[in-house]
């Protein structure tokens, strides 16, 4: 088939953009489809990819939520606001170059939201720009290009800016604090094993809802 498509790339190319089109088409009917299966349940046992947007995490296993409605999201909102989900209906949450686009406040709204809709013993994994290995790394005379990009986000288009742009970090000690005082416990640093983002600029916090 590459075979096939390379030989007649020429003609094929005018309309590769039918392909991105049908393939978005289908990826909307997919993800609309899934989040009405899952709101029928009320959300119970649901698990979530908080701001999955482009790039979602396990998405036959995760709803990708996020505020700008890519094809692959399940459920749209605003995580500064209220969270759509009734008290410890979710079964796990995991949150991945999230917490950076927020301000400090917002942050700490959607960690306790995080905590009032996790079922009882959910997990919560949370990873996120580590302002102290940013800051190694600028010592060490690594490549700028990369240190800006983790400091103040990568730049995707103008039309999701006010999104893209980096707003806070916390250090891993200062977020494994943050999560115990909301009501988690046993939250620790674990090894990136999500296989996304670079391990070296990037932490991976682990916590649980208690029983
Ligand atoms: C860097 S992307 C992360 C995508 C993916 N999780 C990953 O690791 O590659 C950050 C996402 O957060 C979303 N986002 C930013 N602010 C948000 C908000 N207030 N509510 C919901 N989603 C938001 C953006 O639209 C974007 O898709």
């Amino acid at each position: 088939m590459k075979n096939v498509i390379d030989k007649y790339y020429t003609y094929i190319r005018p309309y590769r953009f039918l392909y991105g089109w049908a393939k978005d088409a289908h990826d909307r009917r997919q993800s609309s489809m899934r989040a009405k299966e899952w709101e029928a349940k009320g959300f119970v046992g649901a698990k979530l990819d908080i701001c999955g947007g482009r790039n979602p995490f396990k998405p036959d296993e995760f709803l990708n939520v996020d505020i700008v409605p890519f094809p692959r999201v399940d459920l749209v909102f605003d995580v500064r606001k209220q969270f759509p989900f009734n008290d410890g209906v979710i079964a796990e949450i995991i949150s991945i170059a999230t917490l950076e686009h927020l301000r400090k406040p917002h942050v700490l709204h959607m960690l306790r939201e995080f905590f009032r809709v996790l079922q009882p013993g959910g997990v919560l994994r949370v990873s996120t720009p580590d302002i102290e290995a940013i800051a190694r790394g600028v010592l060490r005379g690594d490549d700028p290009d990369t240190i800006n990009q983790h400091l103040f986000g990568k730049y995707k288009s103008t039309d999701t800016e006010d999104y893209d742009v980096h707003r806070w970090m916390y250090t891993a000690p200062q977020m494994i604090q943050t999560q115990h005082e909301i009501g988690f416990e046993n939250a620790e640093r674990i090894p990136m094993d999500i296989g996304m983002h670079d391990a070296e600029y990037t932490y991976l916090i682990r916590a649980r809802k208690p029983l």
